[in-house]
């Protein structure tokens, strides 16, 4: 389920501005959180599982075909207490360690729903916090992967939409939702109401599947591995820049 509600006034809504507001339940819900200690020790024991499985030795060769400069990671949930969030992390942290060349202050991260306990986490482990709400919408300079398990589709409309001409776009990989698959699981009025830009390079992405061989079903499930590539977005001149 998506944590955004599109702003439904399409009237007064241009298509290249998408708008969302963030519902509030973020702030709302009520955590048991230990220590830093328990969140690194869980983290651990998610990350040796991973590393000793197929599905990883697989998600890595496929991540080594892409050049990355860096990775922005959008909703990746609550880390601490939801194991889903934390294999998902535990994927990324080896990604970084074993196939791509950046230091881990490359590595940006925001989510609504985060605890000060996981900000915290995060920094002292050395990676980047977002200080604020971009919505999505962050403008790619360099190559970057765009680290988004099971986002709400608003989010990659949002991504789509900031970099909506060919050059910025050959440069996102999004590792997220299929945009065939939500294609294919929602109507095409709807979709033209609130995720015109995702809807409307769908044809022109490239998409590589992640296995399905981990033990755990529900974390990567729906997971592919979105790219741009430049020969394919030549076609798109019609409508982009
Ligand atoms: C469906 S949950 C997915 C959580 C986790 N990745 C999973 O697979 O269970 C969507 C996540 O997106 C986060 N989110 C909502 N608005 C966001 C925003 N503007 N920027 C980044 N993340 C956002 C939510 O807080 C939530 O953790």
């Amino acid at each position: 389920m998506s944590d955004f509600q599109l702003v439904k006034s399409r009237k007064n809504r241009k298509k290249n501005t998408p708008m969302i507001i963030k519902n509030d339940d973020a702030t709302t819900e009520k955590h048991t959180i230990t220590d830093i200690n328990t969140i690194n020790r869980r983290l651990q024991d998610s990350t040796s599982l991973l590393k000793a499985s197929e599905f990883y030795s697989q998600v890595r060769d496929l991540i080594a075909d892409h050049e990355i400069d860096e990775v922005v990671c959008y909703g990746i949930g609550n880390f601490a207490e939801c194991c889903i969030a934390r294999y998902q992390l535990a994927l990324l942290i080896l990604l970084r360690e074993d196939t791509m060349q950046i230091p881990k202050s490359s590595c940006y991260f925001y989510d609504p729903k985060f605890y000060s306990e996981e900000e915290l986490y995060l920094k002292d482990a050395g990676f980047t916090v977002i200080p604020e709400n971009e919505e999505g919408k962050r403008k790619t300079e360099k190559k970057t992967l765009f680290y988004m398990p099971h986002c709400g589709k608003s989010l990659y409309n949002n991504l789509i939409w900031a970099n909506w001409n060919r050059s910025s776009l050959s440069k996102c990989i999004i590792v997220g939702n299929s945009f065939t698959n939500i294609l294919d699981r929602n109507p095409r009025r709807k979709l033209e109401d609130s995720c015109w830009y995702l809807l409307s390079i769908a044809p022109f992405a490239k998409e590589e599947k992640l296995p399905e061989n981990f033990q755990y079903t529900d974390i990567f499930n729906d997971t592919v591995i979105t790219s741009f590539p430049e020969c394919t977005l030549t076609h798109s001149r019609r409508m982009m820049p």
